[in-house]
């Protein structure tokens, strides 16, 4: 008789990887640049260094390095790959998309290749996405990259945010599996209503390019900090709750928590609203600040690796970004 259970397909986490740019910008350097200190970047960001691609750094230059790194993890050849994408606010250039320029730097000959715009929680909107695909039967492989290359927007005359972002890459390969959990629940949103309160307004079709346009400083993030912070605390905790319970299962359960690194005291307040000790959460904001959208792959990129995150662990990765876009999943890794 055929077990029931082993002819559900389920998506897991084949490999990860990262890539870091070597430069560290730290809070000292910074109080050089605009009116700030340390002390107040410390206490109401948590963030003390980040790091910042070379000029000629551009984001898929930090996809692909990670990219291979994942590749080599989940013991995956690039020729076997069905999918690529890339989740990013940053990418090269308007088109080609970032994922066709790692395709081709990797040799996947046969992906399909796409960019998914969701800002902070475009690796978890990524990965929601192959997983999708995945399960639809279509697809058996696929690189999910999480890269920005937040410098190159960021507006560095404001405090209010140039103090937050920095950059880099994570990746992860998706399989499709019959034998473990993998991907258990997940609980996506989005309100386009609160779209204003963090955006890039230039480089699109709504604003092009022009004299103007970078005279009027479009082309950088504009952000209202703090209502943003009250929407991220509120929609991430309420994303984790549901996916527990989808899954059935309940805080006990979660070995690692992966958040996405936004601010220290966004991450405090989950820690508090969910009920899971900050012992249990995965925080490299101390030293990367905000990447955007490659905060959790490179958490938990950096779990695995310095041995925290094992294979059996319950993770549960909570992300919100501009669009407003939230989101929450949690697997087995
Ligand atoms: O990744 C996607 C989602 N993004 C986020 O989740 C970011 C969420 N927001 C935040 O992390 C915080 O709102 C910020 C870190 C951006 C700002 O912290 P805040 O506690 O919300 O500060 P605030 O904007 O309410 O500003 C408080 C004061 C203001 O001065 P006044 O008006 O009270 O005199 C600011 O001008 O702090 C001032 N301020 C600064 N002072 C020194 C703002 N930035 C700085 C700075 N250094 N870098």
């Amino acid at each position: 008789m055929i077990d029931d259970r082993e002819k559900t397909p389920r998506v897991m986490i084949a490999g990860t990887g990262a890539y870091l740019p070597e430069r560290i910008l730290t809070n000292a350097e910074l109080e050089t640049m605009v009116d700030t200190s340390d002390e107040w970047i410390v206490t109401r960001t948590g963030v003390r260094e980040r790091r910042i691609a070379r000029p000629d750094e551009a984001t898929s230059d930090m996809a692909i390095p990670a990219a291979k790194q994942a590749l080599e993890d989940a013991g995956v050849s690039a020729a076997d790959l069905d999918l690529i994408i890339v989740g990013t606010v940053t990418p090269d250039m308007i088109f080609p998309n970032t994922a066709c320029l790692v395709q081709s730097a990797i040799g996947a000959t046969k992906a399909l290749c796409f960019d998914l715009s969701a800002a902070c929680s475009g690796f978890l909107y990524s990965m929601e996405t192959a997983r999708g695909l995945l399960l639809s039967g279509l697809y058996e492989t696929a690189l999910v990259i999480g890269a920005d290359k937040m410098s190159a927007v960021t507006d560095w005359e404001d405090r209010g945010t140039c103090i937050l972002f920095g950059d880099g890459a994570g990746a992860v390969v998706l399989k499709k599996t019959f034998t473990h959990r993998g991907i258990m629940a997940t609980s996506f949103g989005a309100d386009g209503s609160l779209g204003d309160l963090l955006m890039i307004p230039g480089g699109g079709s709504r604003c092009p390019a022009s004299h103007e346009s970078v005279e009027q400083r479009q082309h950088v993030v504009k952000m209202a900090g703090n209502n943003v912070f009250k929407h991220a605390v509120r929609c991430m905790t309420e994303a984790g709750r549901e996916a527990l319970e989808k899954a059935g299962l309940t805080i006990a359960d979660v070995d690692w928590v992966i958040p996405h690194q936004a601010n220290m005291r966004i991450v405090q307040a989950i820690s508090d609203r969910v009920g899971i000790p900050m012992e249990r959460f995965i925080v490299n904001l101390d030293r990367l600040g905000n990447t955007t959208a490659a905060t959790v792959p490179l958490a938990l990129d950096e779990g695995v690796r310095d041995g925290r995150i094992k294979r059996g662990d319950v993770l549960l990765s909570i992300v919100f970004g501009g669009g407003f876009t939230w989101g929450a999943t949690v697997l087995e890794y």
